[in-house]
C-alpha cells in the first residue's frame, strides 16, 4: 500500500508533521520531487527537526528514499545526514541513480536569474538553492544525474560539455566576471570534477544509490507500507500553481508515480492526503486574494488589506510563520477555498488533514473566502492565469471564532471535543472539497493532532 502526502496550497502546510504522525506504520517514506527548497518540520517532545531533503520518516528511524523525480545537492544532504546523526538519530536514505544533482553553478545561477527578473516583477523569490537552473537542465538534457557521480568518465564528459555554456552565460548574457562577480570555484570543470567525484565515492560507500523504481516496487511487492511525501504545495507547482511564481516541479500527487517510478496504478490504489492550513501562507511573490496585511518585497504594490496588518502580525506570530529555509516573514491569508478546490481536483485527494486550528483560536470572527468575484461572476475555482487571479476579488464568509482550549485534552478525547465552532469550519471545508477528514492538527508535535482516519 501507499499513500502519499501533498500540500494543497502554497507549501508549509504542515505535511512533515502529517508524515510524522501516520509515519509509525510506514516503512519507507519518498520524496518524488523538489529538492533542499523544502523545509519540513518534525516536533517531537522538546526536540524540533527541520528536514529539508532527509524524508520526515526519519524521525522515526524509517527508511528515506530521494526520487528520480527530486534534484539532490550532495553538500546538502550530507550536511543535513551529519546533522542528524550528531543528534542521534541513524538516519537511513537512499538516493535515485535517476535523480538530477544540483551543481554550485545551479545555485549562482538561481540568484543572478532573480535579480534579473525583479526588474519585471517576475521574480519568484525562490530560496536560492539552485531548483530551477537544475531542472532546466534536466529538461534540456545537459544535467548531470546522481548515477553519473559514480562513474568517473561519465562525468567528466558531462561538465566538460555543460560548465562552458555556463560560463557564457554568466559572462556574455549576464555580462559578469567569474572570480570576481560569482565564485571560480563554482564555473571550473576541474574543482567540479573533484568535488563531485568525492560525493559519488560517498554515496558508493554508504550504499545509498538505488534504481528507484525498483527498490520501492520490491517493497510493495514484499507487503510494505510506502509513504510518498510531497514537498511544496499545488498553487506553487510548475503545471497548477500560479505560473510564473512557483517551483520548478510538480507537489501535485500525479507526480509520486513519475517521480519514484512507481505506476500510477499503484500510487491510485493508496490514499492521496491533502494537507491544508486552516489559514493561508505564502512565502514568496505573486498575488494573493485572502492576503492579510502585506510584507513588503513579496506582496505586490496594491495587494494585501493594509488596515488588516495587526491581524495578519497576530497570526504570523502565533503560528511562528517564518520560512524553515530562508527565515523570512510569510504573507499570511484567509483560507482560499477556491484554491482549494483546485487542488482537490488536480490531484484526487481521498483525505484531507487540517492543520493549525490552534492558531485562529483566540479570534471573534474567522473568515474564509469562499469564491472570487471576476468581471462580474463568481468563480468557485482558480481562473488559469497568474493575472486574472491577481483580479480575483474574495468573496468572504464568516464563521464565528473559537476559544484556545487546553488541546492536549482534545487530543485524549477525539474529535468531538473540539470546540463546537472550529468543527463548524473543519466541517465546510470537507463538505465543500466532498473529501472527509483524516486528521486535525492542534498544535506542531506528534501528540497534537487529533486523528480520525489512519490511512494504513
Ligand atoms: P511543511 O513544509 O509542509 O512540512 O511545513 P513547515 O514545517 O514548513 O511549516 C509548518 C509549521 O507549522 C512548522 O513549524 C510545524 O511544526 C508547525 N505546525 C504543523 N502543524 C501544526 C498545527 O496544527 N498547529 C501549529 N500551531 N503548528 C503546526
Ligand atoms: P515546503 O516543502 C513554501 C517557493 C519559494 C518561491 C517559489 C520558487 O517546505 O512546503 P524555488 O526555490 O523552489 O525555485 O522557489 O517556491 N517555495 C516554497 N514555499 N514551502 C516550500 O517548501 C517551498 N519551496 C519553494 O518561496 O516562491
Ligand atoms: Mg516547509
Amino acid at each position: 500500500m501507499t499513500v502519499t502526502i501533498v500540500g494543497s496550497q502554497l507549501g508549509d502546510e504542515g505535511k512533515g508533521g502529517i508524515v510524522d504522525v501516520y509515519g509509525d506504520a510506514t516503512d519507507v517514506v519518498a520524496r518524488y520531487q523538489g529538492g533542499d527548497n523544502a523545509g519540513h518540520t518534525v516536533v517531537l517532545g522538546g526536540e524540533k527537526y527541520k528536514l529539508s531533503l532527509v524524508p520526515s520518516g526519519a524521525v522515526r528511524g524509517k527508511v528515506g528514499v530521494l526520487g528520480n523525480g527530486c534534484v539532490v545537492n550532495p553538500a546538502t544532504l550530507f550536511e543535513e545526514l551529519d546533522g542528524l546523526r550528531e543528534r542521534g538519530l541513524d538516519p537511513d536514505v537512499r538516493v535515485a541513480e535517476r535523480a538530477h544533482v544540483i551543481l554550485p553553478y545551479h545555485r549562482v545561477l538561481d540568484g543572478i536569474e532573480e535579480d534579473v527578473k525583479s526588474d519585471d516583477d517576475l521574480a519568484a523569490g525562490t530560496t536560492g538553492r539552485g531548483i530551477g537552473p537544475t531542472y532546466e537542465d534536466k529538461a534540456g538534457r545537459r544535467g548531470v544525474r546522481i548515477g553519473d557521480l559514480l562513474d568517473p568518465e561519465t562525468l567528466r564528459s558531462r561538465l566538460e560539455y555543460v560548465v562552458p555554456q555556463k560560463r557564457a552565460l554568466v559572462e556574455d548574457v549576464y555580462g559578469l566576471t567569474i572570480g570576481e562577480d560569482v565564485d571560480a570555484d563554482a564555473f571550473d570543470v576541474e574543482a567540479l570534477y573533484e568535488q563531485y567525484l568525492e560525493f559519488g565515492e560517498r554515496l558508493s560507500e554508504e550504499g545509498m544509490t538505488v534504481n528507484c523504481g525498483a527498490f520501492l516496487s520490491k517493497r510493495i511487492d514484499d507487503g510494505e507500507e510506502v509513504m510518498f511525501e510531497g514537498a511544496q504545495g499545488t498553487s506553487i507547482d510548475i503545471d497548477h500553481g500560479i505560473y510564473p511564481y512557483v517551483t520548478s516541479s510538480n507537489p501535485t500527487a500525479g507526480a509520486a508515480a513519475v517521480g519514484t517510478g512507481v505506476g500510477p496504478t499503484v500510487v491510485g490504489r493508496g490514499d492521496v492526503i491533502g494537507i491544508v492550513k486552516a489559514y493561508l501562507s505564502r512565502v514568496g511573490t505573486g498575488p494573493l486574494p485572502t492576503e492579510l496585511g502585506s510584507v513588503e518585497g513579496q506582496t505586490p504594490e496594491g495587494g494585501g488589506r493594509p488596515e488588516k496588518a495587526d491581524l495578519a502580525a497576530a497570526i504570523r506570530d502565533e503560528g511562528g510563520e517564518y520560512g524553515t529555509v530562508t527565515g523570512r516573514p510569510r504573507r499570511v491569508g484567509w483560507l482560499d477555498m477556491p484554491m482549494l478546490r483546485h487542488a482537490a481536483r488536480a490531484n484526487g485527494f481521498t483525505g484531507l488533514a487540517i492543520n493549525h486550528i490552534d492558531v485562529l483560536a483566540g479570534l471573534d470572527t474567522v473568515e474564509v473566502g469562499h469564491a472570487y468575484r471576476l468581471d462580474g461572476e463568481e468563480l468557485l475555482t482558480m481562473p488559469t492565469t497568474t493575472e486574472a487571479w491577481g483580479d480575483c476579488e474574495a468573496v468572504l464568509r464568516s464563521f464565528e471564532g473559537w476559544d484556545d482550549v487546553d488541546w492536549g485534552d482534545v487530543v485524549s478525547t477525539g474529535y468531538d471535543a473540539i470546540p463546537e465552532n472550529a468543527r463548524t469550519y473543519l466541517e465546510y471545508i470537507a463538505d465543500e472539497l466532498d473529501t472527509p477528514i483524516y486528521a486535525i492538527g492542534v498544535g506542531p508535535g506528534r501528540e497534537e493532532t487529533v486523528v480520525v482516519e489512519s490511512p494504513f
